[in-house]
Protein backbone atom coordinates (compact mmCIF):
# COMPACT_ATOMS: atom_id res chain seq x y z
CA UNK A 1 0.00 0.00 0.00
CA UNK A 2 1.47 3.64 -0.93
CA UNK A 3 1.01 6.24 1.22
CA UNK A 4 -0.65 9.98 0.30
CA UNK A 5 -0.44 12.72 2.40
CA UNK A 6 -2.72 15.94 1.01
CA UNK A 7 -2.43 19.15 1.84
CA UNK A 8 -5.41 21.66 1.73
CA UNK A 9 -6.63 24.98 2.51
CA UNK A 10 -10.51 25.08 1.73
CA UNK A 11 -13.22 23.02 -0.20
CA UNK A 12 -11.19 19.93 -0.87
CA UNK A 13 -13.01 18.94 -4.30
CA UNK A 14 -9.77 17.29 -5.84
CA UNK A 15 -8.77 15.91 -2.51
CA UNK A 16 -12.42 14.13 -2.85
CA UNK A 17 -11.76 13.42 -6.44
CA UNK A 18 -8.52 11.59 -5.41
CA UNK A 19 -10.04 9.49 -3.11
CA UNK A 20 -13.06 8.63 -4.85
CA UNK A 21 -11.09 7.27 -7.29
CA UNK A 22 -8.61 5.38 -5.11
CA UNK A 23 -11.94 3.88 -3.80
CA UNK A 24 -13.83 3.24 -7.36
CA UNK A 25 -10.59 1.53 -9.26
CA UNK A 26 -8.84 -0.23 -6.00
CA UNK A 27 -5.48 1.21 -6.22
CA UNK A 28 -3.33 -0.04 -3.34
CA UNK A 29 -2.80 3.51 -2.38
CA UNK A 30 -3.98 4.85 1.36
CA UNK A 31 -4.86 8.10 2.14
CA UNK A 32 -2.57 8.48 5.63
CA UNK A 33 -3.79 11.56 6.34
CA UNK A 34 -5.04 15.07 5.39
CA UNK A 35 -3.98 18.67 6.62
CA UNK A 36 -5.08 21.73 6.70
CA UNK A 37 -3.78 25.23 7.80
CA UNK A 38 -7.15 26.67 8.16
CA UNK A 39 -9.70 24.99 10.73
CA UNK A 40 -12.63 26.08 8.55
CA UNK A 41 -11.94 24.00 5.60
CA UNK A 42 -14.67 22.05 4.19
CA UNK A 43 -12.58 19.58 2.59
CA UNK A 44 -12.21 18.15 6.43
CA UNK A 45 -15.70 17.45 7.41
CA UNK A 46 -15.67 15.06 3.75
CA UNK A 47 -12.29 13.57 5.48
CA UNK A 48 -13.68 12.95 8.69
CA UNK A 49 -16.89 11.61 6.44
CA UNK A 50 -14.58 8.84 5.12
CA UNK A 51 -12.68 8.20 8.07
CA UNK A 52 -9.46 9.76 7.20
CA UNK A 53 -7.64 11.31 9.51
CA UNK A 54 -7.51 14.85 9.74
CA UNK A 55 -4.72 17.21 11.20
CA UNK A 56 -5.13 21.31 11.32
CA UNK A 57 -1.74 22.80 11.76
CA UNK A 58 -2.55 26.96 11.33
CA UNK A 59 -0.22 29.02 10.06
CA UNK A 60 -1.10 32.00 12.74
CA UNK A 61 0.20 29.68 15.42
CA UNK A 62 3.97 30.04 13.91
CA UNK A 63 6.59 33.13 14.14
CA UNK A 64 7.28 32.98 10.54
CA UNK A 65 7.36 30.72 7.71
CA UNK A 66 10.28 28.92 8.01
CA UNK A 67 8.74 27.72 11.53
CA UNK A 68 5.28 26.55 9.99
CA UNK A 69 7.02 24.83 7.13
CA UNK A 70 9.18 22.99 9.37
CA UNK A 71 5.97 21.51 11.97
CA UNK A 72 4.57 20.74 8.57
CA UNK A 73 7.55 18.54 7.30
CA UNK A 74 7.41 16.85 11.00
CA UNK A 75 3.31 16.76 10.84
CA UNK A 76 3.61 15.15 7.32
CA UNK A 77 6.88 13.00 7.74
CA UNK A 78 4.62 11.16 10.84
CA UNK A 79 2.72 9.73 7.91
CA UNK A 80 5.53 8.04 6.09
CA UNK A 81 4.46 9.46 3.21
CA UNK A 82 5.03 7.92 -0.35
CA UNK A 83 3.84 11.05 -1.89
CA UNK A 84 2.14 14.41 -0.88
CA UNK A 85 -0.15 16.31 -2.89
CA UNK A 86 -1.16 20.28 -2.20
CA UNK A 87 -4.94 20.23 -3.59
CA UNK A 88 -5.51 23.85 -2.81
CA UNK A 89 -3.30 24.10 -0.11
CA UNK A 90 -2.90 28.31 -0.22
CA UNK A 91 0.29 28.51 1.35
CA UNK A 92 3.62 29.40 -0.46
CA UNK A 93 6.19 27.10 0.88
CA UNK A 94 9.92 28.25 1.76
CA UNK A 95 12.63 26.41 -0.50
CA UNK A 96 13.58 24.05 2.28
CA UNK A 97 10.05 22.56 2.37
CA UNK A 98 10.44 22.15 -1.40
CA UNK A 99 14.26 20.97 -0.86
CA UNK A 100 12.84 18.27 1.69
CA UNK A 101 10.24 16.86 -0.19
CA UNK A 102 11.50 17.28 -3.75
CA UNK A 103 9.81 14.33 -6.65
CA UNK A 104 7.44 13.39 -3.79
CA UNK A 105 5.74 16.81 -3.90
CA UNK A 106 2.64 17.52 -6.66
CA UNK A 107 0.67 20.25 -6.93
CA UNK A 108 -2.56 21.58 -9.53
CA UNK A 109 -2.86 24.64 -10.80
CA UNK A 110 -5.93 25.91 -12.56
CA UNK A 111 -4.11 26.79 -15.85
CA UNK A 112 -1.99 25.40 -18.48
CA UNK A 113 0.66 26.64 -17.31
CA UNK A 114 3.57 28.49 -17.93
CA UNK A 115 1.00 30.48 -18.46
CA UNK A 116 -1.35 32.44 -15.27
CA UNK A 117 1.21 31.35 -12.60
CA UNK A 118 -0.46 32.86 -9.42
CA UNK A 119 -3.78 33.96 -8.53
CA UNK A 120 -7.35 34.71 -10.33
CA UNK A 121 -6.00 32.87 -13.16
CA UNK A 122 -9.64 32.28 -14.42
CA UNK A 123 -10.36 36.04 -15.16
CA UNK A 124 -6.72 36.60 -16.33
CA UNK A 125 -7.37 34.08 -18.94
CA UNK A 126 -10.49 35.67 -19.79
CA UNK A 127 -9.09 39.28 -19.74
CA UNK A 128 -6.41 37.77 -22.06
CA UNK A 129 -8.67 36.65 -24.79
CA UNK A 130 -6.86 33.24 -24.92
CA UNK A 131 -8.84 30.06 -26.34
CA UNK A 132 -8.05 27.34 -24.94
CA UNK A 133 -7.45 27.26 -21.03
CA UNK A 134 -7.02 24.33 -18.93
CA UNK A 135 -4.97 22.98 -15.80
CA UNK A 136 -1.75 21.01 -15.18
CA UNK A 137 0.02 18.61 -12.62
CA UNK A 138 2.93 19.49 -11.63
CA UNK A 139 6.01 18.95 -9.36
CA UNK A 140 6.76 21.36 -6.68
CA UNK A 141 9.96 23.27 -6.85
CA UNK A 142 11.05 26.42 -4.79
CA UNK A 143 9.99 28.86 -7.88
CA UNK A 144 6.19 29.22 -7.33
CA UNK A 145 4.07 27.04 -10.02
CA UNK A 146 7.00 26.30 -11.68
CA UNK A 147 7.89 22.67 -11.46
CA UNK A 148 8.18 20.04 -13.86
CA UNK A 149 4.70 19.50 -15.86
CA UNK A 150 3.28 15.59 -14.99
CA UNK A 151 -0.03 16.29 -16.83
CA UNK A 152 -2.43 18.75 -18.17
CA UNK A 153 -6.29 19.38 -19.86
CA UNK A 154 -7.50 22.19 -21.86
CA UNK A 155 -11.09 23.15 -22.12
CA UNK A 156 -12.07 26.02 -24.85
CA UNK A 157 -13.02 29.25 -23.57
CA UNK A 158 -16.45 30.48 -24.95
CA UNK A 159 -17.57 33.74 -25.21
CA UNK A 160 -20.06 33.91 -22.79
CA UNK A 161 -18.11 32.34 -20.03
CA UNK A 162 -17.35 34.36 -16.73
CA UNK A 163 -14.66 33.45 -14.25
CA UNK A 164 -17.02 31.35 -12.24
CA UNK A 165 -17.96 29.29 -15.55
CA UNK A 166 -14.66 29.11 -16.61
CA UNK A 167 -13.32 27.62 -13.46
CA UNK A 168 -16.20 24.70 -12.75
CA UNK A 169 -15.33 23.60 -16.56
CA UNK A 170 -11.37 23.50 -15.45
CA UNK A 171 -12.07 22.25 -12.10
CA UNK A 172 -13.97 18.93 -13.37
CA UNK A 173 -11.13 18.17 -15.83
CA UNK A 174 -8.81 18.82 -12.54
CA UNK A 175 -10.93 15.51 -10.66
CA UNK A 176 -9.83 13.62 -13.89
CA UNK A 177 -6.18 14.45 -14.26
CA UNK A 178 -4.87 14.86 -10.54
CA UNK A 179 -6.33 11.14 -9.33
CA UNK A 180 -4.47 10.00 -12.26
CA UNK A 181 -1.74 11.83 -12.15
CA UNK A 182 -1.04 10.47 -8.22
CA UNK A 183 -1.92 6.86 -9.55
CA UNK A 184 0.84 7.31 -12.48
CA UNK A 185 3.28 8.48 -10.16
CA UNK A 186 2.87 6.07 -7.06
CA UNK A 187 2.27 3.19 -9.41
CA UNK A 188 5.83 4.02 -11.07
CA UNK A 189 4.04 4.64 -14.37
CA UNK A 190 6.01 7.76 -14.53
CA UNK A 191 8.78 8.87 -12.84
CA UNK A 192 10.86 12.31 -11.89
CA UNK A 193 14.22 12.08 -13.34
CA UNK A 194 16.74 15.41 -13.73
CA UNK A 195 13.89 17.53 -13.60
CA UNK A 196 11.70 15.90 -16.49
CA UNK A 197 8.86 13.22 -16.01
CA UNK A 198 9.83 9.83 -17.73
CA UNK A 199 8.02 6.76 -18.44
CA UNK A 200 8.66 4.52 -15.89
CA UNK A 201 10.00 1.77 -17.87
CA UNK A 202 6.68 -0.16 -19.10
CA UNK A 203 5.65 2.18 -21.87
CA UNK A 204 2.23 3.13 -20.69
CA UNK A 205 3.11 6.56 -19.33
CA UNK A 206 1.40 8.47 -22.59
CA UNK A 207 -1.13 6.16 -23.35
CA UNK A 208 -2.13 6.34 -20.15
CA UNK A 209 -2.74 10.61 -20.84
CA UNK A 210 -3.79 10.13 -24.01
CA UNK A 211 -7.56 10.08 -23.57
CA UNK A 212 -8.09 13.11 -20.77
CA UNK A 213 -6.38 15.92 -21.90
CA UNK A 214 -9.27 17.33 -23.39
CA UNK A 215 -12.88 18.19 -22.86
CA UNK A 216 -14.83 17.66 -25.37
CA UNK A 217 -16.15 20.25 -27.33
CA UNK A 218 -20.30 20.67 -26.77
C1 LIG B 1 -8.33 24.28 -7.52
O1 LIG B 1 -8.83 25.07 -8.56
C2 LIG B 1 -6.85 24.07 -7.67
O2 LIG B 1 -6.44 24.04 -8.99
C3 LIG B 1 -6.27 25.28 -6.98
O3 LIG B 1 -7.12 25.53 -5.90
C4 LIG B 1 -8.42 25.00 -6.17
C5 LIG B 1 -8.69 24.04 -5.06
O4 LIG B 1 -9.99 23.51 -5.12
N1 LIG B 1 -4.90 25.04 -6.62
P1 LIG B 1 -10.41 22.36 -4.13
O5 LIG B 1 -10.11 22.84 -2.71
O6 LIG B 1 -9.62 21.13 -4.47
O7 LIG B 1 -11.87 22.17 -4.35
Amino acid sequence: MKRLVILISGRGSNFGAIADQIRVNGWPIEVACVISNRADAKGLEHAHSLGIPTTVLSHRDFDGRDAFDAALATAIEGHRPDLVVLAGFMRILSAAFCHRFAGRLLNIHPSLLPAFTGLDTHQRALDAGVKIHGCTVHAVTAELDHGPILAQAAVAVRADDTADVLAARVLRMEHRIYPMAVAAVLSGRVRLVNGRWVDGGRGEFEHAFASCVLEPIA
